[in-house]
């Protein structure tokens, strides 16, 4: 098992082939990254995080090597491609100047990487996450099972995370989905949340379960709040763990971002739904059974999306 992470000499994609290497599932991992130049000096960030972790190898007791490259040559015969490359929005750009830059970035990247991997699954990471997905999805040509976006793991694990502190379980006895578009539009099911199979409506009230609702909705943007730049332990870790279920052929079912023909109702978006993972990538989409008021939440979240994309094309367009 091959993998290889691009964009991983920063934040998230480093964490997350740290976190497939303590796994110790995969053969190699590679970390691709630009050069970055430093006055004279160029620097090349994924060698010198892939060479830092490698060196955790005999403490952390995992095989898998880590290298890192600023070319695409040793990412060739790749099983599992996560891109997590990408820009931060800075002062002064515009959510478009934003939209078009990470457009840009997963266009290329994906290109790049099925040039060597033309077999490869594709995890997106960059944001928006939703849009970035589809972009991936759109520009590989490859079937709809190959190519998903990570964002659900990530806001399931904030909210999972959230209950366990309120009710001081432990946060493995949690099962929840949520669902929709990476934001503030993702569609929590507290209707099917349960701890260890106890529905949690029976364990908490419901103004505190809108409390945590609320709180995981704009989870990302408290870290962001305390760090001055986005998560990544979470983030590296769920991509992580969509590569492992991939790679072990685990079937597991988590919420990830994929691309819908008429499942929910929707259709031609990437949204998050329930998906089983194995070898292959997604094995099946899962339609749960919604009541009005989450279909409405589920819809509302697709619109939002939906205008993205509006807006996506007509950047590209000009
Ligand atoms: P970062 O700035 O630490 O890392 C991004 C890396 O991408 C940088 O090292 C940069 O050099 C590299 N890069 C840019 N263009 C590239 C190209 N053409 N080829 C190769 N590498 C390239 O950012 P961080 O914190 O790691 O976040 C990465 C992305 O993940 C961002 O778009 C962020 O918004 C997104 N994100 C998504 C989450 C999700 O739930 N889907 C959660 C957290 C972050
Ligand atoms: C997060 O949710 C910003 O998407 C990023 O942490």
């Amino acid at each position: 098992m091959k993998i290889t992470v691009v964009g991983a000499g920063g934040n998230v994609g480093s964490t997350a082939a740290l976190t497939i290497a303590q796994r110790d599932f995969a053969k190699e991992v590679v970390m691709v990254d630009l050069e970055r130049k430093d006055g004279d000096k160029t620097l090349y960030p994924s060698k010198g995080r892939a060479l830092d972790q490698w060196q955790t190898a005999p403490i952390h007791n995992f095989d898998t090597k880590l290298t890192g490259t600023s070319e695409y040559g040793p990412t060739e015969g790749s099983d599992i491609c996560i891109i997590t490359a990408g820009v931060p929005r800075k002062p002064g750009m515009s959510r478009d100047d934003l939209l078009q830059i990470n457009a840009d970035i997963v266009k290329k990247v994906t290109h790049q990487l099925l040039e060597k991997s033309p077999e490869a699954i594709i995890i997106v990471v960059s944001n928006p996450l939703d849009l970035m997905t589809y972009i991936s999805y759109k520009e590989s040509g490859l079937p709809i099972e190959k190519v998903m976006g990570m964002a659900g793991i990530l806001d399931t694990a904030r909210y999972k995370a959230f209950l366990a502190e309120e009710l001081e379980c432990s946060p493995k006895d949690i099962q929840a989905q949520l669902l929709g578009g990476h934001g503030d539009t993702m569609v929590p099911l507290p209707r099917y949340t349960t701890v260890s199979g106890i529905p949690v409506t029976q364990l908490i009230g419901k103004s505190k379960l809108d409390e945590i609702i609320e709180r995981t909705k704009v989870g990302g943007g408290e870290l962001v709040g305390l760090m001055g730049t986005s998560a990544w332990y979470a983030p590296g870790a769920a991509a992580a763990q969509m590569a492992e279920a991939i790679a072990l052929d685990q079937n597991r079912i988590f919420p990830c971002s994929t691309y819908l023909t008429g499942q929910y109702g929707l259709n031609d978006l990437c949204i998050g739904v329930p998906v089983k993972l194995g070898h292959g990538g997604i094995k099946e989409i899962i339609e749960i059974d919604m009541d009005s008021d989450e279909k409405k939440l589920m819809d509302e979240s697709a619109g939002h999306i939906q205008k993205g994309l509006e807006d996506l094309k007509r950047i590209l367009a000009e």
